[in-house]
């Protein structure tokens, strides 16, 4: 398939896709630990990469295989390599493009567990991490060092949706001979490809929308092919391999992300712009609502807002509490990009491994409530969150 020629939709619902002698017309389930050669000779030159073909699932699989190829040709990479999770993914891409003794400037509103990743188990191993403000271009150039290997963001960000400018980062990165990672897990390829932004490797905690229906674990890093090597590598040794069985789920998701995208992107606008009318809602901060803070970027970067809103109640925590705690609907569980809502206290439970102080100085302060806007009718997600709203 000519991947250059075809709209996102179609895509969506057909890059990738290989087929067997048995012409089935759904993608087929490869649950085999390893592949057979037809002799040694074969089996030498499998392994030497003289010959392509499939060796062992660690780190060759034509339903992971599959997913990589449909995931890469959305996001237009040259190379996706598929991991077990998120998390996964982030791991391999600093395992993979770096050592002890280089540096990594994150932006400090990023998920939690990256934050401890980078601090505590990176941080273990030499690897040193400066945080700063994800929409301040220039406090990236003021904390990159002559040793800053990587620079590391996610836009819009998690839980507060704060959006930076992926092309302004991108060119201080290469100033200084550094490479631009963007977790692209909000926005997916379907509203925004930050390889034409000028990073050089996406991420994705594949568990989010891409699936989108809350099924499976999955992760992927695409970019450049001589990016990705080294990435491939830490796979194929180290092993957080993505399952086929989850590869078959997140391709079948795939087929529906351009129009899941689309729908929770209207319903997130939808509550958003109720939410900010609201007298018990002191703050939304969603990027397709005029008020947001990065509103013009976000317009230019990306194709909608997206799914995610981040409000903050009048009062503190028990206020935010109060408003969880009388959904009916919603599901307050910590997942995102579900076709069901789902709504979370970001201070006490996603990011609350951080210090106060350091989520402080990230904006998470004990009122914000993050919901995942989901597929339901959204005048039910109104009186879901009214009937909370209305005790406070
Ligand atoms: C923005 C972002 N990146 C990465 C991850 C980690 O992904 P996973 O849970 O698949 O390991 C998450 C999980 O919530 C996330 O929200």
């Amino acid at each position: 398939m000519d991947e250059q020629q075809y709209d996102p939709d179609t895509l969506a619902v057909r890059a990738g896709t290989l087929r067997t002698e048995f012409q089935e017309h759904s993608e087929a389930m490869f649950l085999t630990s390893s592949f057979v050669f037809s002799n040694a000779a074969e089996a030498a030159a499998r392994f030497s990469g003289a010959e392509p073909g499939n060796i062992y699932a660690r780190f060759t699989n034509p339903s992971v295989t599959m997913f990589e190829s449909r995931l890469a040709a959305l996001e237009g990479a040259e190379r996706c390599v598929a991991f077990s999770s998120g998390m996964a993914a982030i791991l391999a891409t600093v395992m993979g493009l770096m050592r002890a003794g280089e540096h990594v400037v994150a932006s400090r509103s990023i998920f939690g567990s990256t934050v401890q990743l980078f601090n505590n188990i990176l941080g273990k191993f030499g690897i040193e991490t400066t945080f700063v403000s994800p929409t301040d271009p220039e406090a990236w150039r003021a904390a990159a060092r002559p040793n800053t290997r990587l620079f590391f963001l996610e836009s819009p960000s998690n839980p507060l949706t704060e959006v930076s400018d992926i092309r302004a980062i991108a060119d201080i990165a290469h100033a200084g001979g550094a490479l631009l990672a963007v977790d692209n897990c909000f926005c997916t390829p379907i509203l925004q490809r930050p390889l034409e932004y000028g990073a050089d490797v996406v991420i994705h905690s594949a568990t989010k929308y891409l699936d989108g229906q809350g099924r499976v674990l999955g992760g992927a890093v695409l970019g450049g092919k001589d990016t990705i090597e080294g990435v491939y590598t830490f796979l194929r040794t180290a092993g957080p391999t993505l399952s086929a069985f989850n590869a078959w789920v997140l391709l079948k998701g795939l087929e529906t992300l351009p129009l899941r995208m689309e729908a929770h992107s209207r319903n997130a606008l939808v509550l958003a712009t109720w939410l900010e009318q609201h007298p018990k809602v002191s703050r939304v901060l969603y990027p397709g609502l005029p008020s947001h803070p990065q509103h013009a970027l976000a317009m230019a970067q990306q194709k909608t807002g997206g799914g995610i809103v981040a409000f903050e109640t009048v009062g503190g925590k028990d206020a935010a509490w109060t408003v969880i705690d009388h959904t009916r609907l919603m599901s307050i569980t910590a997942n995102l990009g579900d076709t069901r809502t789902t709504i979370t206290h970001p201070a006490s439970t996603t990011h609350s491994r951080m210090t106060p102080e350091q989520r402080a100085d990230a904006g998470i302060s004990d009122s914000l409530i993050r919901i995942a806007v989901g597929l339901e009718s959204v005048e039910d997600l109104k009186r879901d969150l009214e009937r909370g709203l209305a005790l406070i």
